[in-house]
């Protein structure tokens, strides 16, 4: 008889038992899914859209961070291809989120040489949405540390379906042929594209909140990324929780479907 013996959640057993080594390597990219700011809220007695402005200022928080720790690449999950299915007064809020972000906050990107970059589909941003995001982009173009990478509008699938349509197109038009398709070629064709290609897939992908999925964020670009999965909830989630995270990373086995060089003898 098949017996399933539930194992204690792994990370959440991990979060106690490593501390962070300044040390030891830190990701390069680390990927978030910022979920929780509604529970924070209802937790408080306020409206859910207080946990989104509560949200912002970690997003902030874990930038200055992250920048400092020497990660390459941010990218966060702000707003998906699905949220428009919202109330109407939580998505004129979460919209108009960015704009607040870029005006307040660009300065001090500025001084710690913050580059950003929006992905997702932008052309269905309310025109201040695009507006604020086209200025701070452009703002920050020369910047050379942290990328700070917002998945706005974002949908994996919907990349990927985007990313099959212009490899089609260009078959069509003899601009590559059929044998030419490669992963790393695919890579090209999507959204994290504009990456130098050894930081474009993520190591770490963090979701906060206590729920364990992947919700279609970076389908293709996690393959081999560790995941981490973490019950705070992203306002309560500060400089401590991104050092426990990495430090869950800096100890786990990476093999890559390989196997370790200890284990190859
Ligand atoms: C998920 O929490 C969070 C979001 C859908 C929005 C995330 C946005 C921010 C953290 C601010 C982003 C800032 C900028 C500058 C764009 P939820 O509402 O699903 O929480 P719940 O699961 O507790 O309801």
């Amino acid at each position: 008889m098949l017996r399933f013996f539930p194992e204690k959640n792994k990370t959440f057993q991990e979060e106690q038992e490593y501390t962070f080594d300044s040390e030891l390597p830190v990701p390069n990219h680390i990927a978030i899914i910022m979920d929780g700011n509604g529970r924070w809220a209802q937790n408080r007695y306020l409206p859910r859209v207080a946990g989104h402005k509560e949200g912002m200022e970690t997003v902030k928080t874990i930038t200055k961070h992250a920048s400092n720790l020497g990660v390459k690449v941010l990218t966060l999950y702000a707003f998906s291809t699905e949220n428009w299915k919202r109330p109407e007064e939580e998505v004129d809020f979460l919209m108009q989120l960015p704009v607040d972000f870029f005006d307040t906050f660009v300065p001090e990107l500025m001084k710690k040489n913050v580059r950003i970059n929006v992905m997702g589909e932008y052309d269905t941003l309310p025109a201040s949405t695009q507006d604020a995001i086209n200025r701070a982009v452009e703002a920050t173009s020369n910047n050379t540390g942290l990328i700070l990478n917002f998945a706005l509008n974002y949908g994996s699938r919907s990349e990927m379906v985007h990313a099959v349509k212009n490899i089609a197109s260009d078959i069509t038009e003899n601009n590559i042929e059929i044998e030419q398709i490669t992963d790393e070629m695919i890579g090209d064709y999507l959204m994290t594209s504009f990456l130098p290609k050894e930081i474009r897939d993520p190591e770490i992908l963090i979701r906060t909140s206590g729920e364990e999925r992947i919700s279609n964020f970076l389908l293709w670009q996690i393959a081999y990324s560790e995941l981490l999965f973490t019950k705070e909830l992203w306002p309560d989630y500060n400089e401590t929780s991104l050092e426990n995270s990495i430090a869950i990373f800096q100890h786990r086995n990476r093999r890559f479907g390989g196997l370790k060089k200890e284990e190859n003898k």
